[in-house]
Order: structure tokens, then sequence, then C-alpha cells
């Protein structure tokens, strides 16, 4: 092949503009960046192009026109290099962390009013060696009606009042109260016996602000020898001393429940205005809160308990009345809305 010195004087100038647009071009991004590999890198590159005429080159030249290409293809690489870490290393710390973004807040539950509440009735009790027993929430008419002396035609086993799961021999319905777990504990137990029963209970109302189709009570049931009506008042007295404060007072008004003799309903003093008489207490200064009396020996011989050598007390209490004096909740329904702006507003005490 003929070798024209200008080829050779044109290879030097054209290593030269290359070297100058290799130092000249930015690289600022991932796009640019793969430009610049395209350009100058590639295999359809400017510097793969510049080896492709080294060919060309006579052997005299070609270990000096081999340097400076090498050099070149040398200083592209180093530049490709350097730029693709430095541009890795940014689009990491972007990705992963950023000191100076503000802190995700994370919400911490809370606990249920009823749920605390239930906890605190269940501590007021243990205390004076009360212990938890439960029942099923589907009763059969036994435990629920028959063994606590409701008569046959009483009118809360009306359909109104009561959800039935099954009707004729088999009845089965929601329990209406947990007054049926004191039958159950007194059928598997011999006294002494001094326990309470919280739970749900359903009654078939129709929901508004001060009625619901469930809620909750808490049932309680000591039995022994020499049980009096004075040590119901006693108990009664301290759990609202421990529940509403020291200054709280109550008082029993006599009532009828078919699984107690006597029976009463027993009244706290306001705790809203401090029995001075106040919209809550409909001016009156007390607020009732739960039902008792001493159970019917009826109850006891029905499950197998000698009413000549036992006598006993009973009380229910509804669990969102109490719920409702402590924090002043007016309306039932938003124990069972679960909406988080009312929720939030009960921090464990427990
Ligand atoms: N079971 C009754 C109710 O649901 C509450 C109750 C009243 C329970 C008097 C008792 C009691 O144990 O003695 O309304």
């Amino acid at each position: 092949m003929t070798f024209f010195p200008t080829f050779l004087y044109e290879m030097k100038e054209k290593i030269a503009k290359i070297q100058q647009e290799v130092l000249g071009f930015e690289i600022t991004d991932q796009v640019n960046l793969e430009q610049f590999r395209i350009n100058f890198l590639g295999s359809k590159g400017e510097i793969k192009s510049l080896f492709g005429d080294l060919k060309s080159v006579p052997v005299e030249e070609k270990k000096e026109i081999g340097k400076l290409l090498n050099d070149l293809r040398v200083l592209g690489e180093d530049k490709y290099e350097s730029h693709k870490q430095g541009l890795e290393s940014t689009s990491f710390q972007k990705e992963s962390i950023d000191f100076s973004r503000p802190g995700e807040t994370f919400t911490v539950g809370s606990h249920h009013p009823i749920s605390l509440v239930r906890s605190e009735i269940i501590s007021i009790f243990n205390r004076i060696g009360f212990v938890v027993s439960e029942g099923p929430e589907i009763e059969d008419d036994w435990h629920n009606f028959s063994a606590l002396n409701f008569p046959p035609e009483h009118p809360a086993r009306d359909m109104q009042d009561t959800f039935f799961i099954e009707k004729g021999e088999n009845e089965m319905a929601l329990r209406t109260h947990t007054s049926s777990v004191q039958v159950r504990v007194m059928e598997n137990q011999q006294p002494p016996i001094r326990t309470i029963s919280p739970g749900r209970v359903y009654r078939n109302e129709a929901i508004s602000a001060r009625a619901h189709c469930f809620f909750h009570q808490v049932e309680g049931l000591y039995i022994d020898k020499n049980v009096s009506f004075a040590d119901l008042k006693q108990t009664l007295l301290y759990f609202a001393q421990e529940m509403f404060g020291e200054k709280a007072q109550i008082r029993l008004r006599p009532s009828y429940f078919p699984f107690t003799e006597p029976s009463a309903e027993v009244d706290v003093s306001c705790t809203i205005c401090n029995a001075k008489g106040c919209n809550v207490c409909k001016h009156t200064g007390w607020l009732e809160i739960l039902g008792c009396g001493m159970v019917d020996p009826n109850v006891l011989e029905a499950a197998g308990i000698d009413s000549t050598v036992y006598t006993g007390y009973a009380f229910g209490m509804g669990i969102e009345r109490i719920t409702q004096l402590k924090y002043k909740v007016n309306d039932l329904r938003l124990y069972s809305e679960n909406d988080v702006r009312f929720l939030k507003q009960f921090t464990p005490s427990i």
C-alpha cells in the first residue's frame, strides 16, 4: 500500500481533535454517559474507528500512532468509568437515605374504652377474691331462662327481646344476659363460690343512642354459708368507691328480678355534678348502675346447691353504662362504630 505523508499528519490531527472532544464532553446524567460511551468507546465509536485506520499506518510509525491511540482510549475509558461510578453513588444515596426528609409518624393503637373498664372491674373484684368465669354466647333456654326462675310465659323470653337461633324443644338463643354463666358455675362447683363473669350479651332492640342490639355485662356471684344482704351492700359500696372515687355513695331501691329475692337496683351518687343535680342524673343526684339481690333458693336448687345450707348474692352491671359514667360518653353507638377519632381518646391506664 502506498503511504502518503499527509495521512499521518491527518491521523495525528484527528487524534488530537477527538482527545479535545473527549475532554470537553459534559457528563451529568445516565443519558449523556451512555451517549459518551456510544460516541467514543462503542464498537462504532470514534476511537474504535481510529484503531481501524491503524492498519494503514506504515510499520515505522505504528508504534508512535499506536501509543497516541492507546492513550486516547485510556483517557476515554477512565472518564467513562469515573463518571459512571459517580452517578451510581449519587443515585444510590438519593434512593436509600435522605437525612433531610421529615420522619414518618406511625400510629399507636389504644385500648377500647369497654376493654379498659372491663379490666378495671375485673381488677377491683379480683382484689377481694372474685375469679373470672366465662360461658357461651349461644345459650340454651335452661341456662338463660329456666334455671334462673323465669316463668314459662315471662315477657323476657318474647321474640321482641331475644335473638332465637332455634325454637322448640332444643331452643337456642343468643344470651340476653351474663346471669346464664352463674348457673353454669353453680352446676359445676360447690360453694364457696366467688366469681365474676364478663361478656357480651344480645337483645333484639332497635339501635339508638340509648339502646343497642349487643352490649357487655359483668355478672357477680357469691355463695357460701351465711352470706347476707349486708355483705352484698358492702361489696357494692367498695366497688363504687374503687371505680368512681372514695367519695362515691350508693343507694339501693327495691326491685324485681326472677332470680333474686329480695332484689334491688343500685344507684351511685352522680360523679358528674358530685350529687348536686345535673342533666345527666336528671337533677336527682343519683345514677343507676346495676341490679342485684340474694340468689333465689329456686335458682340454687335448680343448679344443685342445697338452699337450706347456703345463701348467696348476685349482681349484674352493664359495662357500657359504667363506661358512659366514667368517660361521659352519651351515645351507645359510638362503642361499636370503630371511629378512630373516638377510640384514640382512650389511653391505657393499665
Ligand atoms: N341479668 C340482669 C339484666 O340483664 C342483671 C342482673 C340483675 C343480674 C340482678 C343479677 C341480679 O345477678 O341479681 O338485666
